[in-house]
């Protein structure tokens, strides 16, 4: 017999809650975004470290739910290596999918991850702009 996801969490989600990638701060890290969920207020932080337009480093901080950290996780192991521009291409379905579904009262918490990417690369990018300026 199939063996079955547990209460609606695939595999795939339960490995990176349990195994999560690329958890922590990166050090001096070239841009930070911060996002809070409406619905839970958790927050989730990523920051980045960016050389030519490519994300050569990505971690993720959360007081998120197991979706959180599953789906940053995973974002982060999406974003890794990307250009920024691809990396802002990354959506929250791109990641639901990649973890094969989530629980649909979950979804809320699955787009931290990807919203706090944004902002970090939006981040990075003012910073580059008052460089410039300056
Ligand atoms: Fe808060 Fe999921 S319940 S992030």
């Amino acid at each position: 017999m199939e063996e079955k996801p547990q209460i609606g969490y695939s595999k795939k989600v339960m490995d990176h809650f349990l195994n999560p990638r690329n958890v922590g701060e990166v050090e001096d890290a070239d841009g930070i975004g911060i996002v809070g969920n409406p619905v839970c207020g958790d927050l989730m932080q990523v920051s980045i470290r960016v050389e030519d337009e490519i994300i050569t480093e990505i971690k993720f901080k959360t007081f998120g739910c197991g979706s959180a950290i599953a789906t940053a996780s995973m974002v982060t192991e999406l974003a890794e290596g990307k250009s920024l521009d691809e990396a802002l291409e990354i959506t929250r379905q791109d990641v639901a999918d990649e973890l094969e579904g989530l629980p649909p009262i979950k979804m809320h918490c699955s787009n931290l991850a990807a919203d706090a990417l944004h902002k970090a690369i939006e981040d990075y990018r003012q910073k580059q702009a008052k460089t410039a300026e300056t």
